[in-house]
């Protein structure tokens, strides 16, 4: 059987790799020459613990190859972007669409289109079934790794398939059964868009409880950790931790999505997303409150330690410290300074490269992400103020949110 994956960004490549190596013949379809020429000099794309083993396999096996057309397949697995509008806050499905017209250019009668996007509930039946031009099914398997975990959770994570017709539901099961040992289960389309939408949704508003009990305890001096630990003995309460804001492809973008197409029906939902957007501000101005107190009045001896949206990853798209940046050219001339071990290119002004010499810079860190550098160096810290938004470090001059 042979598969092609179209988008080989952070799902994508994974994909392409999983089915590969559980014995499919996989082609790997780009429109990013870029992509396509590093995957072929066999060089992995970006960083993710025990991927790189996997992706020599496949490519070694023979069962995966990489290239920027489209091909003759019997399956194919979308996953290209899919942002928000971020005036009406609905679904941006132009790149679905855009892959899907092109998949539809090359494909014989029978095959099965896969979208494993994420795209809110509707999105299938109002942009992609209009544009259907020839006798395929459509099958929507939205994706649940996380960056940072992914090889495990490709290999451990139940799945959803929503297709129109249980027997193609059926068969793609099949496929991923062969990929995962977690259960796979199948349903009808809308319901795999709206369960896909509906977990991160449900992690961004628990987030965002976190987050307001931070505030709240921050403005009468509590201790939002302690609080927050003795609550969670209670047998049926489980509150996640407060964090510097919210990043990444999938928690920042997708519960939009709802408040997009239902603006009167996610009071709840809609909050969340504004509370969890507010972080990054909440943090700068706590930030010139801890300068206040200790006598700081330099921005330029602050510092950021992490650019990317969470720990140990290279991906930083609408990363809390990005937003961090953004908020403060209001108020400050030059940006703050840097520093992210993953990031090797300049992404931002006033950015490091070298741990000790952006710690020589600045006279207060922000540590905006727990990489497990800062925690295998916290006595780098020991001299300097830290603002400690993510509660990983017990030195006498930590601040915490
Ligand atoms: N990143 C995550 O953690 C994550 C987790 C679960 C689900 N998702 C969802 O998976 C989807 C893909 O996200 P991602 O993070 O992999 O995005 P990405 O930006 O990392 O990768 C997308 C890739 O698609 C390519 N592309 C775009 N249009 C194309 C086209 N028409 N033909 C060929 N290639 C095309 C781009 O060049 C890019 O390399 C999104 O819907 C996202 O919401 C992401």
């Amino acid at each position: 059987m042979k598969i092609n994956v179209v988008g080989l960004g952070y799902i994508g490549l994974p994909t392409a790799i999983t089915m590969a190596n559980a014995g499919f013949d996989v082609m790997g379809t780009d429109y990013n020459k870029q992509i396509v020429d590093t995957l072929n000099q066999k060089k992995i794309t970006f960083k993710e613990d025990g991927l790189e083993d996997l992706f020599f396999k496949a490519v070694d096996s023979g069962n995966l190859k990489f290239t920027t057309e489209y091909i003759d397949a019997d399956i194919y697995i979308v996953s290209v972007p899919t942002p928000y509008d971020s005036f009406s806050k609905k679904v941006d499905a132009t790149y679905v669409i855009k892959a899907t017209q092109t998949v539809l250019d090359v494909c014989k009668e029978g095959s099965i289109v896969v979208i494993e996007s994420t795209v809110s509930p509707g999105t299938i039946d109002r942009f992609i079934k209009p544009i259907i031009n020839k006798n395929i099914h459509l099958v929507h398997a939205p994706e649940r790794i996380i960056p940072g975990n992914m090889v495990y959770e490709l290999q451990h994570n139940a799945r959803t398939i929503g297709a129109d017709d249980k027997a193609i539901g059926e068969k793609v099961a099949d496929i991923y059964r062969q990929t995962t040992d977690g259960d796979v289960v199948v349903t009808d389309i809308r319901s795999a868009e709206m369960t896909k939408v509906v977990e991160n949704t449900f992690r961004a508003v628990n987030i965002a409880f976190a987050n307001e009990l931070a505030k709240i305890c921050s403005h009468d001096g509590m201790d939002v950790y302690e609080i927050i630990r003795i609550c969670n003995m209670h047998p049926r309460v489980n509150i996640l931790t407060p964090g510097p804001g919210v990043g990444g492809h999938c928690i920042s973008v997708d519960p939009w999505f709802l408040v997009g197409d239902y603006p009167e029906l996610t009071k709840v939902i809609g909050n969340s997303m504004y509370v969890n957007a507010s972080m990054p501000s909440f943090v700068l101005k706590r930030t010139s409150e801890i300068m206040k107190e200790n006598g700081l009045t330099d921005y330029k001896r602050v510092g950021i330690y992490g650019l990317t949206y969470k720990e140990n990853v290279d991906d930083y798209r609408e990363s809390p410290t990005l937003q961090l940046l953004e908020a403060q050219k209001e108020h400050l001339a030059e940006p703050l300074k840097v520093y992210d071990p993953f990031i090797e290119d300049d992404i931002v002004e006033n950015q490091y490269h070298d741990l000790q010499k952006f710690l020589d810079d600045v006279d207060l860190v922000i540590v905006m992400v727990k990489h497990d550098e800062i925690k295998a160096n916290m006595n780098l810290l020991e001299n300097k103020i830290v603002f400690d938004t993510q509660n990983i470090c017990d030195l006498p001059k930590a601040y915490k949110l």
